[in-house]
């Protein structure tokens, strides 16, 4: 499989150079941004250029566009384990952020976080249309019709009981939206039709669900050592999910009716002679993962 570890991380280490590593956000930012984590979305991006490698754009053109998406990912987990959302102590192996800097630090670090992958897509927008197509795509996907948008049907669905069709909508836009932006935003920068990225949205709209629904399968039966993070906390809050709605079974079989229809997307793409090896990888993976 890619190691996007390897690819993205000295990029965010180049970008955290430039700060001053005696600050307490750029302390706590980096606690967060280096602790490890699968590095997904980097990954997915990695793999959406290189299926789209016939269509004008190479996975150096995406680099940078990878480090900001997984920057605002991890604001999002730093703000998303803070007391007044979920409230979690551990995250990627560590105690969370908060935990070590505090409460204020971490709403700043996550901030901080934030903006610098947004000077940096500002940066790039510059740079030509395709550019700022693509960094809009992210930036979009990140806020208020995507993730953020998500967190809120998150936060606001604790303690009720939601319909299937406000289930998927929180997921979508909490996860999917930035899977969406990890596969789509190459496509902005290549020469493909439309036909691809209807394609390369339609995979990521099956995958961002199933990604979220092996989170929620993770809460209930991954060994927390392994996950590095604690467990059983969506039933302790309330929360809505596949699992709470449909019940374990019920979601497992949901999570292969969703790899499924990433599989079929992913037919679409190799039908046009695209390289979807290391995506098909990727939704394997995700089958499998205990962490
Ligand atoms: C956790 O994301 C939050 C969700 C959106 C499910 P990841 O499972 O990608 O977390 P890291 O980046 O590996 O820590
Ligand atoms: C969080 O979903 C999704 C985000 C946008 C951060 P969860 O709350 O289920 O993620 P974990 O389980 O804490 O990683
Ligand atoms: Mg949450
Ligand atoms: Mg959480
Ligand atoms: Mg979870």
């Amino acid at each position: 499989m890619i190691d996007a570890n390897a690819w993205v991380t000295p990029r965010l280490e180049k970008i955290f150079s430039a700060f001053d590593s005696e600050d307490p956000v750029v302390k706590a930012a980096s606690y967060s941004l280096f602790a490890g984590g699968k590095r997904m979305r980097p990954a997915l991006m990695y793999a959406g250029t290189v299926a789209l490698k016939d269509y004008g754009v190479c996975t150096d053109d995406v680099l940078s566009y990878a480090s900001c998406l997984e920057m605002i990912h991890t604001y999002s987990l730093i703000h998303d384990d803070l007391p007044c959302m979920d409230d979690d102590d551990l995250r990627r192996g560590r105690p969370t952020c908060h935990k070590v800097y505090g409460e204020g630090i971490a709403v700043l670090a996550g901030d901080m976080l934030l903006n610098t992958a947004h000077e940096e897509l500002i940066r790039l927008a510059m740079l030509s249309g395709k550019a700022a197509k693509a960094s809009y795509n992210i930036s979009h996907l990140a806020g208020i019709a995507g993730m953020i948008g998500g967190q809120s049907i998150d936060l606001e669905s604790e303690g009720k009981k939601i319909s299937l069709e406000r289930l998927h909508e929180l997921q979508n836009k909490k996860t999917g939206a930035l899977i969406e932006a990890a596969v789509t935003t190459p496509y902005y920068l290549s020469d493909a039709g439309e036909d691809v990225l209807a394609a390369m949205k339609d995979y990521a709209l099956h995958l961002g669900l199933a990604f979220q629904i092996k989170d929620d399968i993770l809460d209930v039966e991954a060994d927390e050592e392994k996950l590095g993070k604690s467990t059983g906390k969506d039933e302790r809050d309330d929360k809505s999910t596949f699992v709470t709605l449909l019940g374990l079974e019920g979601a497992k079989a949901k999570l292969e009716e969703e790899e499924n229809a990433c599989y079929e997307a992913l037919d679409y793409l190799s039908s046009k002679n695209m390289d979807i090896i290391l995506l098909k990888e990727l939704t394997d993976f995700n089958l499998k993962r205990d962490y």
